[in-house]
């Protein structure tokens, strides 16, 4: 396997509107960001993945962008953004940008225009179908509910959105759009920016003839995705790209892909292919969803997240290279989906993040996961900001009839706001994230869980993250070695080895708030081993039974 800098990365996620408010307005910016590097830095990550800063009507905060070259004013200005990737590069920090060409906003200059006529320059950046039978022109549903279509008068015509209707999806299949995209790329890695991480970037070819989805149950609209992930010229656009853009610079790529399976990964990060350097992808997400989709909660089984890991680690084992992730912007916490978040909320924070970095892959950390930020619960919608809640809300209680408490206990296990309150810094009012009002509440447990009591606290979340990532520097193993899984019909602990020449770790984590105990497989009885990383302070020997506390994690190096 081939070392890349990547691969021995840590990348770290930084939602801007949610960090660090520097000018009391209640929304993040990049001064607060920069404000924060030392942080950062001190937490040791290696590189900062940073959620879209361009200019944006804030649709889908952010995912909507207007112009790709300018910067949001409620963030700053690009003399800001430019001193904020000085400021990183000074720190031995890399930048990647969130990179959002699925669709635009409709108020980038390009739809104003296409929408205009039907032979406007513009016309084919965009999706335009014109209506079939009085209806649009498919049956395809919206991410964000609703029909993925949308009316528009002036040319009596249909324009596709994937998402809200204020994102209009892009027209790959014109090469001069796709040019204008490469341009705007160029723009940005010239600048110096060390890569991006592509947002739903395998939506982007979408299948000819636009058919309807299968939609045996007769609902109003149907998930059409089969005909837009993973669609048939995906491949060549993502290789155009390389070639156009990405191989005259030293940037790195994750890309966004909601529906791509194991097979289709290794193509995607087959580095002879020169596709990604790797992709975010959903099973793992997707397991506590039942066939309704993520609002129709259903338990999570440890043995379906082991099959799911085991099925990523084995299946890009030889070629291709994994992310690894359990939340980010649009996922709820992961201490109150995977673990507790009230009694053992530290120790199973520890655990999941010991999971995680463990693994091979790249690891991504979420703002506020390192100090073991919660899922939050806001009484009323009204408090609720996310457009996909928002409509989903709309829809279930005021179009549907639902129980508006059944749905309020869905937003609260699955909204993506819970990932999105502001960032709890201290224990000052609103978690000294701004001295203003903040655009979102803050979660009101910022007093007990906050960055300043993690940073005193050698015991904390934030600390023994801090040791993950340096553990990453000094043991190749863990970047390098091979995954097998143990015991995998247990449901309550999870445990794996890797192996890298004559080495082996051997990382076991107990997934319950009650005792857990295993058999060590004799090939490691009577082996040296030394305890690299542990969530309890009892050091214990490598012996022929191990027995795991509630949320236990403990790490051994073989020799
Ligand atoms: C995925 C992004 O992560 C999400 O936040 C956004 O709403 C959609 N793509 C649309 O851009």
């Amino acid at each position: 396997m081939k070392k890349q800098w990547w691969k021995e990365s840590v990348i770290y996620q930084i939602y801007p509107r949610s960090f660090m408010d520097s000018n009391g307005d209640g929304i993040g910016d990049i001064p607060g960001i920069i404000s924060r590097l030392d942080y950062l830095k001190d937490l040791g990550v290696d590189v900062i993945w940073l959620s879209p800063v361009y200019k944006s009507p804030n649709d889908d905060n952010g995912y909507d962008i207007s112009d790709y070259r300018e910067i949001m004013d409620d963030f700053g200005t690009m003399s800001d953004w430019e001193l904020l990737l000085k400021e990183m590069h000074d720190r031995g920090m890399k930048l990647i940008m969130d990179l959002v060409v699925n669709h635009s906003s409709d108020e980038h200059q390009w739809f104003v225009e296409s929408r205009k006529s039907k032979d406007n320059p513009y016309r084919d950046y965009y999706i335009w179908r014109p209506g079939k039978d009085g209806k649009e022109p498919n049956n395809w549903e919206s991410v964000f509910s609703g029909s993925a279509w949308q009316y528009d008068e002036t040319t009596d015509e249909y324009y596709l959105h994937i998402f809200s209707k204020k994102q209009p999806d892009l027209n790959w299949e014109n090469p001069k759009l796709r040019q204008e995209i490469y341009d705007m790329m160029k723009f940005w890695l010239d600048k110096g920016i060390d890569g991006f991480r592509m947002d739903v970037i395998n939506f982007i070819s979408k299948v000819d003839g636009l058919p309807d989805a299968p939609n045996p149950e007769g609902k109003p609209y149907a998930s059409g995705s089969k005909f837009f992930m993973n669609g048939p010229k995906i491949h060549d656009y993502l290789q155009e790209m390389n070639r156009e853009v990405l191989d005259h610079y030293q940037a790195m790529t994750v890309g966004e892909m909601p529906g791509a399976r194991v097979d289709i990964a290794k193509l995607y990060t087959d580095e002879d292919r020169n596709e990604v350097n790797m992709i975010f992808q959903f099973e793992h997400v997707d397991l506590d969803s039942g066939p309704e989709g993520k609002w129709d909660l259903r338990p999570l089984k440890l043995t379906d997240l082991k099959n799911s890991f085991t099925k990523w680690q084995k299946g890009l084992e030889e070629i291709g290279w994994n992310s690894l992730y359990l939340n980010n912007h649009d996922q709820p916490r992961m201490v109150s989906r995977f673990g507790d978040d009230k009694k053992y909320r530290v120790e199973s924070a520890k655990m999941l993040g010991t999971f995680l970095h463990m693994l091979k892959g790249t690891p991504y950390i979420y703002q506020g996961e390192e100090i073991g930020m919660t899922n939050v619960r806001f009484e009323s919608i009204d408090d609720y900001k996310d457009i996909e809640t928002l409509n989903m809300y709309i829809e279930k209680v005021h179009q549907n009839g639902e129980d508006p408490a059944k749905v309020m206990e869905s937003i609260y296990v699955k909204g993506r706001d819970n990932a999105r309150t502001p960032f709890q810094w201290d224990e000052t009012e609103h978690g000294g994230f701004t001295s203003g009002k903040p655009w979102i509440q803050v979660n009101p447990n910022y007093k007990d869980i906050n960055a300043k009591q993690a940073v005193e606290d050698p015991q904390s979340i934030y600390h023994y993250y801090r040791r993950l990532i340096q553990l990453r520097k000094e043991y190749p193993i863990i970047v390098y070695g091979n995954y097998d899984i143990l015991l995998p019909e247990d449901e309550n602990i999870y445990v794996y080895t890797r192996t890298f020449e004559s080495q082996k770790l051997l990382v076991a984590l107990n997934f319950t708030a009650e005792e857990q105990s295993f058999d060590v497989p004799a090939e490691l009885h009577g082996k040296e081993a030394q305890i690299l990383i542990s969530n309890y302070e009892t050091a214990k020997e490598l012996t022929s039974t191990l027995s795991l506390k509630p949320y236990e994690a403990v790490v051994y190096h073989i020799q």
